[in-house]
């Protein structure tokens, strides 16, 4: 049934299709790694380029899954290779990319990640918080970029980062973890892209903002809020591949960007006002 919320989500996240074919003919035979395929919008982008003629590398670490994945899209036409690597693990990651040199890669996404809302002063402990995002949001997708940057300039490819819309707007209490390392490698992959781009390597960004998946679970607030689909943003990517577009970002990214700037003690007070009245 359609309601206001419905009707929020489709003033604020105008459905985003790719021409399919155009990608069709595009991704043909083409080599994608994508990192992050167990669930949530990387599952969902396995399920669209599945129907295209290419191969698929996916990653991440829960290997049930993966081989369900593979298993059930046997009979699409995507040829589908699965690694089961946990990519804050130095060694398992060094394998990775020893493995992927066998291929010819086309194109990487970057769409692994962990997000943490917890407030500092219960993080006095957790140091290991701030490793493990900073090891999976900003160390693995370096690594594997450079890794990777020798076949995409030699198959002039591309490479896609699934990045936050909060990388863009002002900081948020309690998602210092998070932010930080999302903020991390948006910034060097926008330091690295002239010099990519010189190398006839694209680079695009997805800021995407709330997603329906199990990543935004824990918070409980984030229920009542609009979000896109997984399969909303899995499109939003394969229109980032089909147009190979520098980014994507919500059409209102641009007014919020503008209110932090000019309202930014104001946002402060109001995170210190909120965070007041939960406790
Ligand atoms: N959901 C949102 O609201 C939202 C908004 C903006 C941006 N994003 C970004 O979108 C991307 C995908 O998130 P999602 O919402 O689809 O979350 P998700 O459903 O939790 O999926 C995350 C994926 O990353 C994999 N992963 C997590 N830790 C890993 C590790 N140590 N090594 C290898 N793979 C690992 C997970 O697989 P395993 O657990 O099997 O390893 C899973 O496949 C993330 O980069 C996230 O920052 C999400």
């Amino acid at each position: 049934m359609f309601n206001s919320s419905n009707l929020l989500n489709c003033v604020l996240f105008p459905i985003v299709k790719p021409n399919y074919s155009k990608l069709n003919r595009q991704l043909e035979n083409k080599v994608i790694v994508i990192t992050g395929t167990s669930y949530g919008i990387g599952e969902s982008l396995v399920n669209l380029l599945a129907n295209i003629q290419c191969h698929l590398i996916l990653v991440a670490r829960t290997h049930d899954k993966l081989i369900n994945i593979q298993q059930s899209l046997a009979h699409k036409k995507a040829k589908i290779d699965i690694f089961s690597v946990d990519l804050r693990e130095s060694e398992q990651l060094d394998n990775l990319m020893t493995n992927l040199q066998r291929y010819s890669v086309d194109i990487l996404i970057n769409n692994a990640g962990k997000s943490i809302c917890r407030p500092i002063l219960q993080s006095l402990s957790r140091m290991h918080d701030f490793d493990r995002t900073m090891k999976l949001n900003y160390y693995a997708p370096v690594k594997l970029c450079l890794a990777l940057i020798p076949h995409l300039q030699r198959n002039q490819g591309q490479i896609i980062n699934v990045s936050a819309i909060n990388v863009l707007l002002a900081p948020t209490a309690n998602w210092a973890a998070y932010q930080a390392s999302k903020t991390a490698f948006d910034q060097w992959l926008n330091c690295a892209r002239p010099e990519l781009e010189n190398q006839k390597i694209k680079v695009s960004t997805a800021y995407l903002p709330l997603v329906k998946t199990r990543m935004i679970e824990p918070t409980k607030i984030y229920k009542r809020f609009p979000a896109l689909q997984a399969d909303e943003a899995a499109a939003i990517i394969c229109r980032l591949l089909q147009t190979k577009k520098h980014q994507y970002k919500p059409w209102w990214t641009i007014i919020v960007q503008l209110a932090s700037l000019f309202f930014n003690n104001i946002w402060v007070k109001l995170n210190r006002y909120f965070l007041k009245k939960k406790l």
